[in-house]
């Protein structure tokens, strides 16, 4: 009994000491390079276009941002839409600052390593359920709703594969970081951080363009048809 008892001390030490991150995770794309040169295919890829296209933004257009909340109303969906993005913002941005003070050396590696991996884990995979909800149950019924829109939807849908590859990059670089951090060779953790850092950064950009975009179709697609039809989040 004592025996299992430290073992199992042990083992959750360890698995203090290592903090893992996103083990449960395919790979679509296998570098960075490899989903550029499938964004360069496509001029309005999550990578390159800096709004809508054009022939998807018939709504975004009838109600624009600044009229929401003011002239036409925000219901309880759309609404929970708006808060979950800006929940994943401001994670995201929380994640960003802390990475920061890490490159410049104002927290520790290994305490950085400490705070970020279970926050990485919930941020990654909260990201990817949500992503689900949408590809499988909501999106089938907005593109339904609304034919102009279909296009706009599956580029969203587009821009979730592109995500999911630097999901993965990130918790593989997020990984090897920590790895570094445990290395008995003495390999020096600062360029796997620096590498870490570079995809995260990639990840938060591509992602800020997909939610504003993503509210661009939904918000005005809700306040046009009502909310009733599509059920509840
Ligand atoms: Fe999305
Ligand atoms: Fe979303």
């Amino acid at each position: 009994m004592r025996f299992v008892k430290s073992f199992r001390r042990s083992r959750l030490q360890k698995q203090r000491q290592a903090p893992y991150v996103w083990g449960n995770i395919r790979f679509v794309s296998k570098n960075a390079a490899q989903t550029k040169e499938y964004s360069a295919l496509n001029p309005f890829s999550l990578l390159t276009r800096t709004e809508l296209p054009p022939e998807y933004r018939v709504l975004i257009d009838k109600f624009p941002r600044a009229e929401w909340g003011a002239v036409h109303t925000i219901g309880m969906l759309g609404q929970f839409w708006l808060d979950r993005h800006d929940g994943f913002r401001q994670f995201s941005a929380v994640l960003d600052e802390a990475t920061d003070k890490a490159l410049e050396g104002q927290v520790q590696p290994g305490e950085f390593a400490q705070w970020f991996a279970p926050r990485l884990n919930h941020f990654l995979g909260a990201l990817n359920g949500h992503h689900q909800i949408e590809d499988y149950q909501y999106f089938p019924l907005f593109m339904a709703a609304d034919g102009r829109l279909k296009g706009g939807f599956e580029l969203l849908e587009e821009d979730h594969h592109l995500i999911h590859d630097m999901l993965a990059r990130n918790a593989s670089a997020a990984n090897d970081f920590i790895r570094a951090l445990q290395s008995e060779t003495g390999e020096d953790p600062r360029k796997a951080l620096e590498q870490y850092a570079l995809e995260a950064k990639g990840l938060l950009k591509g992602l800020e363009r997909h939610l504003e975009d993503e509210e661009d179709l939904i918000l005005p697609l809700l306040m046009e048809q009502g909310e009733d039809k599509f059920g509840h989040y």
